[in-house]
């Protein structure tokens, strides 16, 4: 208690409380994750452990054409050679940039049209650039039978090759780039941070 001026106690002023400060938004982010980067880099593993990590749905794009399809990646370039291939991954592209909240594994040749990359920022996605050294690659690739545009003899000189024209179109498209050069639970946890 404290006296004022009549003289009549009153009680103690309690000390004003400041309010807090908000927290910044809490809301739900429900953008895309695009993963993007060469072949070998780790999209499809980084990514499956990402959706697990932020209790995403996880989407491979190679996957879902194959899907729509029933076709195999590998037999869409045989019968319709890669410009037939691109056409499908675009509408691939169309389809699931619209959706909310996955994690998308994008194919090594997605994020080189402009189209696909408007396509995922127009609705909201974030592009991430996993970033992998060649020679880590070339290793990695070293024995793939799956993909189309690596099965010739000269594989590695090709992939340095195609590697040095992609890299700055990687980077060009992505939002953010993640040092790729790590086991997949690393690089997923690196990923994971950013949305946390
Ligand atoms: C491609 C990469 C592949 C697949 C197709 C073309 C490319 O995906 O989309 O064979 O142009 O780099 P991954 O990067 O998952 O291997």
């Amino acid at each position: 208690m404290t006296m004022n001026d009549t003289g009549t106690k009153k009680p103690a002023r309690r000390p004003r409380r400041r309010r807090a400060a908000r927290p910044a938004s809490k809301a739900p982010l429900t953008g895309n994750i695009i993963l993007c980067g060469f072949m070998g880099c780790g999209k499809t593993s980084v990514g499956k452990r990402v959706a697990k990590l932020l209790d995403r749905q996880f989407c491979d794009l190679d996957n879902y054409i194959e899907q729509r399809t029933g076709m195999t990646v590998k037999e869409i370039f045989a019968q319709e050679g890669e410009e037939g291939f691109r056409a499908r991954e675009a509408q691939a592209v169309e389809e699931v940039a619209a959706k909310k909240g996955l994690v998308i594994a994008s194919g090594g040749g997605t994020v080189l049209s402009q189209k696909n990359v408007d396509s995922f920022h127009a609705h909201g996605g974030k592009i991430l650039f996993l970033d992998v050294p060649v020679a880590a690659l070339q290793e990695r690739l070293k024995n793939d039978k799956k993909r189309p545009l690596l099965q010739r003899p000269d594989r590695r000189e090709f992939i340095a090759q195609l590697w040095e024209k992609r890299c700055p179109l990687y980077r060009a498209a992505a939002d953010l780039v993640i040092d790729g050069g790590a086991p997949a639970v690393v690089v997923a946890k690196r990923v994971a941070q950013r949305f946390q």
